[in-house]
């Protein structure tokens, strides 16, 4: 039996549209899971007020890179954080609080940020929880090999900067 030609004498019933709207949902899916093999994706921000308060100074930090521990212990004192000022007020505070605890690398749903959060202690207080990515166990190890001078670069500067390395770390992908 052969193959039947594709086409035939009626149009095939195509709708454009929403074949390309499978098409794009199903290479997401592909791609994401591509990246959960040999490398990791952390879902980027997705809440616009997260985003614009805490990503004006920096790259706004994927919520899964840290325990909830650290969120609250943060978002607790940003009046003080990592020497600038960061406070806003209140409820605008408790919202992205609310937010980061939410997504954050040990609560359910996260299938990536574990790997980052492997080894890390002290996640069970508020005092002791880690404040930086850039400290825990696991991101030090990844970046053991990056030699001194490139930290020092005009254009990293400091290992804060994710995306000077990262080019694609605002989607979430930190793989080249
Ligand atoms: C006024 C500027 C400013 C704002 C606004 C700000 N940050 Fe920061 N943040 C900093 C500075 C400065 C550092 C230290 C960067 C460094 O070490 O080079 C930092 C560091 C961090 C780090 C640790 C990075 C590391 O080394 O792993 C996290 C996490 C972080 N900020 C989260 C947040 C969150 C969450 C918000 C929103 C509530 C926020 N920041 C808003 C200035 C800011
Ligand atoms: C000076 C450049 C530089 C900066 C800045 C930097 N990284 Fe990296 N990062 C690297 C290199 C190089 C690797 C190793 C890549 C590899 O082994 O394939 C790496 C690896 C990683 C990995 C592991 C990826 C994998 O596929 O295994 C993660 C996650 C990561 N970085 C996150 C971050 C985050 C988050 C920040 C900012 C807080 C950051 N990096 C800042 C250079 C950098």
């Amino acid at each position: 039996m052969s193959p039947k030609p594709l086409n035939t004498d009626r149009p095939l019933p195509l709708r454009p549209l929403v074949l390309g709207a499978v098409a794009l949902a199903f290479s997401a899916i592909v791609l994401g899971r591509a990246q959960a093999g040999g490398s990791h994706w952390f879902p980027p921000v997705a809440d616009p007020l997260v985003k614009e308060e805490c990503g004006s100074c920096h790259l706004a930090f994927a919520p899964s890179m840290l325990p909830a521990a650290s969120w609250q212990r943060m978002m607790s004192n940003l009046k003080n954080h990592f020497g600038d000022d960061a406070s806003l007020d209140p409820a605008v505070t408790a919202k992205i609080s609310e937010y980061l605890v939410a997504n954050a690398g040990d609560r359910g749903g996260q299938r990536y940020g574990d790997k980052l959060l492997r080894g890390v202690t002290g996640t069970t207080s508020l005092a002791s929880a880690p404040l930086r990515i850039t400290e825990l166990p696991k991101w030090v190890r990844e970046h053991r090999k990056v030699p001194n001078w490139e930290w020092k670069h005009q254009e990293v500067r400091t290992r804060a900067n994710c995306t000077a390395c990262h080019a694609d770390a605002a989607r979430g992908y930190y793989d080249d």
